[in-house]
């Protein structure tokens, strides 16, 4: 049975991947990071969009019978583009984030978002909670550093918690108490964030994620029940862009699991 395709900027979409794992683990999951290109937050929408088909192009060909931009940034910015050009269905981690953040609330007048700059940028969190309720007020807050800390391994160094607090104090003193984490990298820092806000609810939508795949491949038809009735395991393959000396570091920082097999390929660009 063909595989889903992930896809991220780079490895923090493990934490997508791994949310999959959990909930169907009978899948074959293939996931491309662009570790050669991340960081997706800086870069303009036009770029994005170019990069995230380049990577459709790529698992297309890997036969993959569903794709899953894990990326807020390129779910932000390239899911229409990447629906208009692709035969599968494609799923965002947009929409996933605010219905968990439904799931997760009683009635709220505010929530708040962190995200990279570009995620913020395209209001994309704004506009899918409309879609759903004009009550809350979505207050959006980019927070570009946390990406490069996280990724230096700072997570619970005190550096990370002055950031933190020149970021979130905002929120604290508006009195708002749930907030989404609209980037891949931002479940790591959040024992880090409830060190400081324990009274904060921190959104994470990989788990939404994965309960909207499962949801989408099961009315599709598209679940793998060979795998599912014998009770096996599907297998990964990681893909990358570039291979750095630091990545495994994250891939084990981001996923835990052992891979089997981790690969370089290069995309025409
Ligand atoms: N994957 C990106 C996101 O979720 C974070 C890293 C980047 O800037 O590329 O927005």
């Amino acid at each position: 049975m063909e595989p889903i395709g992930i896809f991220d900027s780079g490895l923090g979409g493990l934490t997508v991947l791994s949310a999959i794992r959990k909930k169907m683990p009978f899948e074959n999951l293939i996931y491309f990071g662009d570790t050669a290109r991340v960081p997706y937050g800086s870069k303009s929408k036009e770029t994005i969009i170019r990069y995230s088909l380049e990577i459709l192009d790529f698992l297309l060909k890997k036969n993959v019978k569903m794709v899953v931009v894990a990326c807020n940034t390129a779910s932000s910015h390239a899911l229409e583009s990447l629906r208009a050009k692709s035969p599968i269905p494609i799923i965002g981690v947009v929409e996933p984030g605010i219905d968990a953040l439904f799931r997760n609330t009683g009635i709220i007048k505010k929530a708040g978002v962190i995200a990279t700059r570009s995620t913020v940028n395209s209001h994309s969190y704004v506009h899918a909670l409309r879609k759903k309720n004009d009550d809350i007020f979505l207050y959006q807050k980019a927070c570009p550093l946390f990406v490069p800390l996280i990724e230096e391994g700072f997570a619970n160094k005190s550096v990370t918690e002055m950031v933190i607090r020149e970021y979130l104090e905002e929120f604290n003193r508006e009195d708002i108490r749930h907030i989404i984490l609209g980037c891949t990298h931002y479940p790591l820092i959040k024992e880090a964030i409830l060190r400081i806000y324990p009274h904060f609810e921190l959104i994470d939508s990989s788990t939404e994620t994965s309960e909207t795949v499962f949801r989408k491949a099961d009315e599709l038809n598209l679940l793998n029940e060979e795998n599912r009735s014998a009770g096996r395991n599907g297998s990964i393959e990681i893909y990358a862009s570039d291979l750095t000396e630091s990545l495994e570091e994250l891939r084990r920082m981001f996923f835990g699991e052992s891979i089997d097999k981790m690969e370089k390929v290069s995309l025409q660009w």
